[in-house]
């Protein structure tokens, strides 16, 4: 069924994003598919953060490159959220949800644990993948994905369609070193305003998806007809309000990411 439903973050409206209780509960919620975002550690381990800094979604503070893999798993991943969301008036935990180890609600998330997630889910599963900070990094970020993806027999897919890994990013040279680094893995290149030379729907051959965010959509909904006469799919983020789940719906968005898993999924549903 299109559109199929990303987890953005994972279930990150209900549960701390980038920990593996937020990754645990979209799947249990029938997420067809996970999204994160990746920044390498000082000592070169690869970990689900989406800030630069770790200030405003753990304990601790600091830069995420200028620190140790050991000296961020020391900082607190869950309180903050649990907090904003008991102030809110939010259940935290829903029926059904069975024990979740406090490690899983307040742990550092690295991607190896992400990966091994989506591998034993028993079901299929699409990991998106943003690489950030492409131009901090300098390139290192997408080799070091290549060789934890090829740890895990993930980075060479035979054919794009049976890929269980997308690499995604905002920078071109990202998508592209990512391209010249695993041929198959497909790609998807995130848009936050189109360029006058790809509304047209074109894409650069290294990137396989284009990667709208949903204001674009609201704005120039016929993009993604367009894209999809160049036989480019659309990947949408970050796709919340039940008005714009139903446009994605009605254009033929292909994945479509949300914070809310759950709910996405029910307005999705054929009546
Ligand atoms: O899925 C793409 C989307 O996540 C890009 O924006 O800031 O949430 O990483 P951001
Ligand atoms: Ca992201």
């Amino acid at each position: 069924m299109y559109p199929a439903v990303v987890a953005h973050r994972g279930a990150s409206a209900q549960r701390a994003e980038h920990t593996l209780a937020a990754y645990l509960l979209a799947l249990r919620q029938g997420a067809d598919g996970l999204e994160c975002d990746i920044r390498l550690t000082r000592d070169g381990h690869l970990v689900c953060v989406h800030d630069r800094r770790v200030d405003r979604t753990s304990s601790g503070r600091g830069v995420v490159s200028t620190l140790t893999l050991e000296q961020l798993a020391a900082f607190d991943y869950g309180s903050w959220h649990g907090e904003r969301a008991r102030a809110a008036g939010m259940a935290m935990a829903e029926p059904g949800d069975g024990p979740v180890a406090a490690d899983a609600e307040r742990g550092l998330l690295t991607l190896e644990t992400l990966l091994g997630l989506v591998v034993d889910a028993g079901r299929p599963i699409t990991l998106f993948v943003e690489t950030k900070h492409p131009v901090r990094y300098g390139g290192r970020v997408e080799a070091r994905l290549v060789e934890v993806l090829a740890r895990y027999g993930l980075a060479h897919p035979r054919h794009k369609e049976e890929s269980r890994v997308v690499m995604m990013s905002f920078s071109g040279h990202a998508v592209r070193r990512m391209r010249a680094h695993a041929p198959t893995l497909p790609t998807v290149l995130l848009f936050g305003r189109i360029p006058a030379a790809r509304r047209d729907g074109s894409l650069p051959p290294w990137a396989d998806f284009t990667g709208p965010g949903v204001h674009l959509l609201r704005q120039d909904p016929d993009y993604v007809a367009r894209s999809a006469a160049r036989g480019n799919h659309t990947y949408c983020w970050t796709v919340d309000e039940p008005a714009d789940v139903q446009l994605c719906q009605d254009l033929g968005v292909r994945y479509l990411a949300t914070n809310l898993p759950d709910n996405t999924r029910r307005l999705l549903q054929p009546a």
